[in-house]
């Protein structure tokens, strides 16, 4: 287990009138672990993220203007393997709170509905970022490359980023050997995860 990509990032408050950006220095911390300079990112989810040659974003929200408007879950626009980094900061619903209506007036959005497709658009190699509160099990065809804490202070909510890699396309098989089971698996838990309670982004 690399310590860099398992550890604890103290994030200072995420600061904008847009309810669920980033948490202060995220990006900067993440280009520490993985240097983006020269990636092309695709921040499904994208809300107020600011956009150039190499960072797009997708959201269903027209007021941000993303480079893609369209359901985070269905990227049919995108051709596959396309990204090398997708870093997905979807509404954190739960069976309890429908975040995405109250926050930003779009249906729920459940943990796990927009992975296929995030990883269907990653290069293979690339990295699959989920920003989230839940530690997420590994998707299909991805191996697990660390889960790092995030707190921005007192009285906020912890944040999980779960860091997924897609595989070579060759050594696809190989994620059922890790003895980590994958969110593709039947399992009862695996599209109904532990209830997260929250005061949400
Ligand atoms: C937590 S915010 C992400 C904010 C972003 N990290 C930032 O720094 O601005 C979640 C975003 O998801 C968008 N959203 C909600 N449901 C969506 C969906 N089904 N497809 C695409 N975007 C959606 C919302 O409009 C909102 O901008």
């Amino acid at each position: 287990m690399d310590p860099k990509f398992n550890c604890l990032w103290a994030c200072s408050r995420p600061m904008g009138q847009y309810r669920g950006i980033y948490p202060g220095r995220f990006i900067e911390r993440l280009n520490e672990i993985i240097p983006l300079e020269g990636l092309l990112i695709l921040h499904q989810f994208g809300g107020t993220t600011k956009q150039d040659g190499f960072n797009h974003t997708v959201d269903i929200n027209p007021g941000v203007s993303p480079t893609y408007l369209t359901d985070a879950r269905e990227l049919g626009v995108i051709p596959d393997n396309t990204y090398d980094i997708i870093l997905a900061d979807p509404p954190y619903d739960s069976q309890n709170v429908n975040y995405s209506e109250k926050l930003y007036g779009c249906k729920q959005v459940k943990p796990y509905s927009f992975m296929k497709e995030g990883v269907r658009v990653l290069k293979h190699g690339g990295y699959y970022c989920i920003l989230h509160q839940l530690v997420y099990k590994k998707p299909d065809g991805c191996e697990r490359v660390g889960v790092i804490a995030i707190t921005t202070g007192p009285n906020m909510r912890i944040r999980v980023l779960n860091i997924f890699k897609k595989l070579p396309k060759t050594d696809a098989s190989a994620s059922q050997q890790t003895g980590e089971h994958s969110a593709g698996e039947k399992s009862e838990n695996a599209n109904s995860p532990a209830e997260v309670v929250g005061d949400g982004q």
